[in-house]
């Protein structure tokens, strides 16, 4: 198995380093916003509107339990939210490498500075919600990860060379290459 699932805040950077690593390694690249877009048939907004956070959050699992996880050699970027369950947090290191980009507040903001696709940062004083969202997230994303890696200041190239120079490394070692 050689899956590699990026998980972080919004603004990290998991679908732009997802990408990458995916050209990379020439595996396909999967994102958990984007698959159950293409299910439901309307944007992740839309769903919060319509349905709530929570049955976002039903669906997000349900992905997670897709027959696709088994198949071969893919690359995965989840959506912010989707490591605060458990349930999800347990499903993803057994599918596969769960990499964590750990980001800044100051970066967030940075990044998403009139961005309106993050239903959980509109309106409002968008500073104290990401303060306070990444405040109680940092444990949990710590705590579902096999590496964590730290994003500010990092083009997204470099933070590929990163997760693959780690991944070699730690194989090395062997200390994750049962996952690998
Ligand atoms: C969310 C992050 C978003 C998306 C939804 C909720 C979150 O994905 O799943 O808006 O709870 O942090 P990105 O992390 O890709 O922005």
């Amino acid at each position: 198995m050689k899956h590699i699932i990026l998980i972080g805040f919004m603004g990290a950077g998991k679908t732009t380093v997802g990408k990458l690593l995916a050209r990379r390694l020439r595996y396909p690249f999967f994102d958990t916003d984007q698959l159950i877009e293409g299910q439901a048939g309307m944007s992740v907004s839309r769903i919060f509107e319509l349905m709530g956070e929570e049955k976002f959050r039903g669906l997000e699992t349900e992905i997670l339990k897709g027959s696709w996880t088994r198949e071969e050699n893919w690359v995965l970027s989840v959506g912010g939210g989707l490591p605060m369950r458990e349930e999800n947090r347990r499903l993803l290191k057994d599918i596969g490498v769960v990499v964590y980009l750990r980001v800044q507040a100051d970066t967030v903001l940075e990044r998403l500075a009139g961005d309106t696709s993050r239903p959980l940062l509109k309106g409002g004083n968008v500073r104290e919600r990401v303060d306070s969202l990444l405040g109680r997230r940092g444990a949990l994303y710590e705590e579902g990860a096999d590496v964590v890696v730290d994003v500010d200041g990092k083009r997204p190239e470099e933070i590929g060379e990163e997760i693959l120079w780690g991944f070699r490394r730690e194989t090395h070692l062997g200390q994750i290459s049962r996952k690998l």
